[in-house]
């Protein structure tokens, strides 16, 4: 009986401990310039199944795995990391073809389809994305050059650039360059063709970026890719509030089903803002101290998940769409009424 009881209060200890942890004491929520925020984690019990990262201090660089993250988004369940960059070169380079794949399998992340662009970068270059290890899902594209070729910057459509779009929630990806790629017959000086899944809103073609010394160097050799990731294995339906691993923590939070596939992410109510992970993570917006996004021409009060607008004493009006008007306020114009009321005008902040 002693040792029944005994054994409790030590499970008991340890949830506390690790909801202390995860709750924030002594987890490092910094790696150089990154916040790391809950349900990610550098020390053990200071994050969610799959969230830990790797903090190295000396080079003020985070890591998944040994891929370098440069920024995570808790509401959006994202994560934005570099990719290396693979290429195919003049065989007379020491290394002419590099191809470096990237594998997620087993880990709450994948690429996000909807925020990246596989692109490959060259003349008379054809480049394959291969999606899955049993090449169950492939695509690829085409760019082609001659000496007549226009090529326009900002446009990656084939001319010196090509780009397509990959499907959601894959873990897998190998590029690789089919042998019929050619630096061959082209009066261009571009030895290589480059490939890699990009954040498409980073990536801007620029004809300069057929030099591959330009490319390739001032860009370190990497690019930067979104990963996508949720919690847990099932949507929202499933993932239940009442149990102990439902990581929905916040009261005013709520569970939105992941958009890769499976698993769920959470969300702060509307009205309420913060970390939804975290238990009060979740905190009353005072909508009256964002008048640019809450509109109130009229007396402002916040209520808990929103906020109240209201006309003065005496005054009528909609107060959410514009200023008040006085009850008295008559259709005379002399001119001291006139500028009284330029006066108000112009004091007013809207
Ligand atoms: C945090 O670390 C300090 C010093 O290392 C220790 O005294 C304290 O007990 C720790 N707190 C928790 C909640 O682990
Ligand atoms: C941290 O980075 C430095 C510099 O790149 C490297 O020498 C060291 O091995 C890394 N530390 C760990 C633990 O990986
Ligand atoms: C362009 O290429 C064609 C066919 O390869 C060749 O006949 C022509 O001389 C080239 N023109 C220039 C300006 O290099
Ligand atoms: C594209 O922009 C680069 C500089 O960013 C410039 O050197 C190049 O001439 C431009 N090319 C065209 C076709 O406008
Ligand atoms: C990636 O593609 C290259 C070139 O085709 C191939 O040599 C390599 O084995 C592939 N890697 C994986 C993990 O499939
Ligand atoms: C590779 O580059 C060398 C030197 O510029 C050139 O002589 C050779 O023809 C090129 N090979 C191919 C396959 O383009
Ligand atoms: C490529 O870029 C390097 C460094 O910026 C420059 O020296 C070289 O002239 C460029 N080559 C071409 C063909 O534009
Ligand atoms: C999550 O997905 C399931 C199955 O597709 C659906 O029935 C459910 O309504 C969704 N829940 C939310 C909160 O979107
Ligand atoms: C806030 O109050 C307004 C007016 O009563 C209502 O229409 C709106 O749905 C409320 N918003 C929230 C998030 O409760
Ligand atoms: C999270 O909730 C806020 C407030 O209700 C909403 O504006 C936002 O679009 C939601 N985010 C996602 C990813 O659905
Ligand atoms: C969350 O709501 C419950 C029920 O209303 C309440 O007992 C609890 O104190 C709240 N927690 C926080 C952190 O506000
Ligand atoms: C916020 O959460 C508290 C506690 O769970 C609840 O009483 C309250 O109604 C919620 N507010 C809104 C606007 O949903």
């Amino acid at each position: 009986m002693m040792m029944m009881i005994h054994k409790v209060s030590l499970l008991l200890l340890l949830i506390i401990a690790t909801a202390a942890m995860a709750s924030g004491q002594n987890c490092t929520r910094k790696c150089g310039s990154i916040d790391v925020p809950y349900p990610f984690g550098i020390e053990p019990g200071c994050h969610l199944d799959g969230l830990g990262l790797f903090c190295n201090v000396t080079e003020s660089k985070l890591y998944i795995g040994n891929i370098q993250v440069i920024d995570l988004d808790v509401l959006n369940g994202q994560a934005t990391v570099y990719k290396l960059i693979s290429w195919d070169c003049n065989e007379s380079y020491v290394d002419p073809k590099v191809s470096i794949p990237m594998d997620l399998t087993g880990s709450p992340y994948t690429f996000s389809g909807s925020r990246n662009k596989f692109t490959a970068i060259g003349c008379n270059t054809i480049a394959l994305f291969v999606g899955a290890t049993d090449q169950s899902y492939s695509t690829g594209c085409v760019s082609i050059c001659n000496n007549k070729t226009i090529f326009a910057n900002g446009s990656c459509s084939g001319a010196g650039c090509c780009q397509t779009s990959v499907l959601p929630g894959l873990q897998f990806f190998n590029l690789t360059f089919p042998a019929i790629t050619g630096h061959k017959d082209n009066s261009w000086d571009n030895p290589c063709s480059f490939a890699f899944l990009v954040d498409s809103s980073w990536y801007s073609f620029r004809t300069t970026d057929l030099n591959e010394t330009d490319f390739y160097y001032r860009n370190d050799g990497q690019v930067p890719m979104v990963l996508d990731w949720s919690i847990g294995d099932v949507g929202c339906e499933k993932a239940t509030k009442y149990s102990t691993s439902y990581a929905c923590r916040s009261n005013n939070s709520s569970c939105l089903n992941a958009t890769n596939g499976i698993g769920y992410l959470c969300n702060c109510s509307g009205g309420y803002h913060g970390n939804p992970y975290v238990e009060g993570g979740c905190e009353d917006i005072n909508e009256c101290d964002y008048p640019e996004k809450y509109p109130c021409h009229g007396l402002c009060a916040n209520l808990p998940g929103n906020y109240s607008c209201t006309c003065p004493k005496d005054t009528s009006g909609d107060p959410f769409l514009s200023a008040c008007q006085s009850y008295s306020s008559s259709s005379s114009s002399s001119s001291s009424e006139h500028s009284s009321f330029t006066f108000l005008h112009d004091s007013s902040p809207f």
